[in-house]
């Protein structure tokens, strides 16, 4: 009885360790808004290329976005859905020149839709996370909103989902 307690009360301990690690890498909140942990596990809704400053960017979306696009209810988008952009420095591929393919990782940024409680900021929460150490960004919320005010028409979002095949998921 006195081992399994033991057995026990140790388990639990390096539970709480484990725990508590992965809790301290947590990238801290920005703009109030928590790290969205497991992004790296939604869906591709699409992708950008910008020939400007060379990065290429992923656009993803977790369950209830990717469901929202497949039933056209995107305008606006239901509360729960969470955009993701992820941008990377572009180079070439070493084996085929005419490629690009990402790079390093500039950032990851969010937009978290809740018509009620974001209310004041176009029913969108918005967050980054800067470079490899993801620190959050501090630069203000204003500086995303305002670079997507020419899509206010469409609920603030400029991604238009990429086709894919309509029968085979
Ligand atoms: C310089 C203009 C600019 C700024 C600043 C900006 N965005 Fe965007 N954002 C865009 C454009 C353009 C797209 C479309 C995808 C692309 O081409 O990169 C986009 C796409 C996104 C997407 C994918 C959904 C969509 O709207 O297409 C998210 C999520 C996003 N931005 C979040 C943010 C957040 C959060 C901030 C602030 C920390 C921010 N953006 C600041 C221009 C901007």
């Amino acid at each position: 009885m006195k081992q399994t307690t033991r057995l026990l009360a140790g388990s639990l301990l390096l539970g709480m360790t484990l725990f508590a690690s992965e809790a301290s890498h947590t990238p801290a909140p920005c703009n109030g808004i928590d790290y969205p942990v497991g992004w790296r596990h939604w869906s591709v809704i699409a992708l950008s290329h910008r020939i400007d400053n060379h990065t290429e960017r992923v656009i993803l979306g977790n369950d209830v976005a990717i469901e929202a696009i497949r039933h056209h209810q995107t305008n606006p988008w239901p509360d729960g859905a969470i955009l993701a952009k992820v941008v990377w420095k572009e180079r070439r591929l070493k084996r085929w020149h005419d490629a690009v393919v990402p790079r390093q990782f500039v950032h990851a940024e969010f937009m978290f839709k809740n018509a009620t409680k974001y209310r004041k900021t176009h029913g969108w929460g918005w967050a980054r996370w800067v470079s490899e150490k993801l620190q959050p960004f501090r630069g203000g919320d204003h500086v995303c909103m305002n670079c997507h005010k020419p899509v206010a028409s469409h609920d603030w979002v400029y991604t238009e989902p990429a086709q894919f095949p309509k029968r085979v998921r």
